[in-house]
């Protein structure tokens, strides 16, 4: 009888909750049609198309950017270039985004998007992995989205961290990574990446950092200004 009680409540739940995720989205400005063409041409064109930001953490990812009006992004994991769009839209009129993706096949189809959005001009593509192109970067950012692969955060977070500036900012995406950060049990690599790198994280005395319960969870970090 529990179980039965248990089991109905659950299904309640998840009815409420996609009832206020449609709320929130319909309470939300609405999704700018290029980046939902860009949505249904990934879930179409590409395997594992939950991937891409979709359309609240974009609008937040846009609003984070705007409120900080940077003038230099970097962003580690481009896939079909949906956070690159929404991001660059907060930078100063000579800002420039770089976006690094290891995998060469989806170069194009990110282009053909950052175009149609018009973005393409401040928007600079680099493929290969972020290991050995972020060493080469002789800027500093105000802005770092790190989304690439989960076992490798805390590398990523290693290379760039002497590239924030002062007052910089960090996004790190996924850092809930489905609950899993809590089960005991999960000791899968991309589950133990995240966990290291939260922990890691927790330990940095140089920053301050915060997590939305956004998605899948979405860090906030601040490099402090001494
Ligand atoms: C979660 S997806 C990025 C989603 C995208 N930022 C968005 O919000 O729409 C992660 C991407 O990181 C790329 N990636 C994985 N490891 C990488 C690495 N070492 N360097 C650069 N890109 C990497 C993957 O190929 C994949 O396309």
């Amino acid at each position: 009888m529990k179980n039965v009680n248990t089991k109905a409540s659950l299904k309640i739940n998840e009815t409420m909750n996609k009832k206020l995720e449609r709320y929130i989205e319909d309470y939300s400005s609405p999704e700018d049609p290029v980046l939902e063409d860009l949505y249904r041409q990934t879930h179409i064109r590409f395997v594992n198309p939950n991937m891409v930001s979709g359309h609240l953490q974009g609008k937040i990812l846009e609003f984070i950017s705007m409120m900080i009006r940077p003038e230099n992004i970097l962003e580690i994991g481009t896939f079909t270039g949906y956070s690159a769009i929404c991001l660059s839209k907060g930078l100063r009129p000579d800002g420039k985004l770089i976006t690094i993706e290891i995998n060469d096949e989806l170069s194009a189809f990110a282009h053909f998007y950052f175009c149609q959005s018009g973005a393409d001009e401040k928007i600079i593509q680099m493929t290969g992995r972020a290991q050995d192109i972020v060493p080469t970067l002789d800027r500093m950012f105000d802005l770092v989205f790190i989304d690439g692969d989960k076992r490798e955060y805390v590398e990523y977070y290693q290379l760039i961290i002497d590239k924030v500036r002062p007052g910089g900012f960090i996004l790190a995406d996924n850092v809930l990574w489905g609950g899993k950060v809590i089960e005991n049990e999960s000791n899968d690599q991309q589950t133990s990446g995240i966990i290291n790198f939260n922990s890691m994280i927790r330990n940095e005395k140089s920053i301050e950092d915060v997590i939305l319960p956004l998605r899948d969870g979405l860090m906030l970090i601040r490099k402090k200004e001494k």
